[in-house]
This record gives C-alpha cells, structure tokens and sequence, in this order.
C-alpha cells in the first residue's frame, strides 16, 4: 500500500465512523452472530489471548471480550477506535484498544498472542505485495507457536466472476429521517485488480434528499494468492471457513518461516 493509498483509507473510515453502524442492518445483531461464530472457531484450539488488527468499532473485539477472550484491538482509523472505545463501554466489556496498522503492529504491541484476527475485507486494504507480505511477518512474528491466524475478506474470485457495480444496502430510519446506504463499485484490472467502492447515503424525510459519497478501494485479492502469501509467510494447515458474506481462511503459525520477530508479552 503507497502512502497515500493509506491517508486515503484513513480519511474514508474517519469520514464514514459516525455511520458505520449503518452499513448493517443491525450492528449490534452482528456483534452477536460474530461472538457464535469465532468462539466455535477459536476455541477447539485453545485460544485465550486474540489481536484483532483490524478492529473497527470493534465488531469482532467485543464479540470475543464478551465470550471470556482477552482481546487486544488494533485500528488505524482514530475515529473508529473512539467508537470502539464507547461500544466497548456500552458492552460492559473490556478491550485494550491501540492505534496501529497492520505495518506498525509491532513497535505498538508485543505478543505471543494465541490468536490473531483481520476480518470484515479489512486484509484487501493492503494493494501492494511488499506490504502483504510485511503484514503477514509481522502476524507471524505475535503469534505464539502454533498461534491461530483468521484472514476474512470478500470472495473476490465469485465478484472477478460476475463484477456487480450496484449493492444495495440498508435502510435505516432515524428520526424523521430516512438513511439509504447502496454501493457502486468500480474495477480497475490492474496489476492487481482493485475495486472502487463507492458508498452512498441518501438522507432526507420525504421532501427534501441530501446524498453523501465517500470511495475507498480494495484489492481483489484472490483466494489463490492469499494463500500464497500465507504459506510464504510460513503459514500452515490453512482452510476455509466461511461466514456470511465472508471467504476466511483460518491458518496455524509454522514452526520456521516468517520475518516477524517472535516475542514475549510484556509483564
Ligand atoms: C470494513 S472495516 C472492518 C472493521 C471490523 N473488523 C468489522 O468487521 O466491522 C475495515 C477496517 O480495516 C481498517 N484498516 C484499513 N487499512 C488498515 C491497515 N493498513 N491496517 C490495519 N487496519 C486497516 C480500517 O480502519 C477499518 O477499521
């Protein structure tokens, strides 16, 4: 990712944190089905310790706080990471929530963590390979041995296949307003392939319309090529365990391979 691919992304969730919650039809339902998900996923392995490094408004992170894990939240975004810390408190839950990216993880936080997460598409954030491949080090390198890594992002073979441009959202009533969120993607077939989401909201109380427009652009990073990435990073043993909208791969450390350092958690 070029620098100021990264301003942009940041400046897109700064500018869009207020509303996220309106992206679902209902976020707080979703932070309930999360909790049922990765707790089946996560605990046959054993997992007490989890790093979301990429936490939002903490979908994942609260979901897991409240099954019991000790969750450690990362976010680039600042305003996500406010919203994180209220939804948090609004939860009763507690989560330790650091300002970091994927790139930087590791001069913020040491681990061995048992598990480390990036889900919700926030892993096709990164468009360049050299950066992929800085990110999964450094995962590798907080993991404990035979650590559990979650890469959920979008099923971008299905989208290369048919390229939908219009995704309808959701409606949401507010007030007298009415909120009606829709995408429109754009694709650039690179190298690499990377899509345009164009999020809209359209605002008004039956007279008078207002529309807001913030892009953001991903990756279309295929199944294939994470793979690939994962297993060069020293990754193992990785299946998919879909969910929702979601492709998710679920990986184990490796014993060897990987650039990340391997660290102690602090006392
Ligand atoms: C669609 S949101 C998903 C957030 C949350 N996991 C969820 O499912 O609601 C994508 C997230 O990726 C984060 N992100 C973007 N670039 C990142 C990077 N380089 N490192 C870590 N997180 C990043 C954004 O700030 C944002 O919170």
């Amino acid at each position: 990712m070029r620098l100021m691919d990264t301003i942009h992304t940041n400046a897109f969730y700064n500018a869009v944190a207020a509303d996220y919650h309106l992206f679902f039809r209902d976020w707080w339902a979703t932070v309930e089905r999360e909790a049922v998900y990765l707790d089946k996923l996560l605990s046959p392995h054993g997992v007490r310790t989890v790093l979301d490094a990429s936490c939002g408004p903490g979908t994942q992170s609260i979901a897991l706080a409240g099954k019991g894990y000790a969750v450690t939240a990362a976010d680039p975004s600042a305003a996500l990471l406010d919203r994180a810390r209220a939804n948090a408190q609004q939860a009763g839950v507690e989560v330790t929530l650091l300002h970091a990216s994927f790139l930087d993880l590791p001069a913020h936080v040491d681990g061995p963590f048992d598990a480390l997460i990036t889900t919700g598409n926030s892993f096709a954030h990164l468009l360049d390979d050299a950066e992929i491949a800085q990110a999964l080090a450094n995962f590798h390198g907080l993991l404990a041995p035979d650590g559990v890594l979650l890469v959920g992002i979008r099923d971008f073979d299905a989208i290369l296949e048919t390229r939908p441009r219009f995704l309808p959202g959701q409606i949401h009533e507010q007030g007298d307003e009415r909120v009606i969120g829709f995408d429109i993607w754009d694709y650039n077939d690179g190298p690499p392939p990377t899509i345009t989401f164009n999020k809209f909201f359209v605002r008004g109380d039956g007279e008078a319309w207002a529309v807001t427009h913030a892009p953001v652009v991903y990756r279309a990073l295929r199944e294939a090529e994470l793979r690939a990435f994962l297993e060069r990073a020293g990754f193992v043993d990785t299946e998919r365990a879909d969910h929702w909208w979601e492709m998710l791969l679920v990986s184990r450390r490796g014993k060897a391979k990987g650039g990340g350092k391997n660290v102690r958690r602090r006392s």
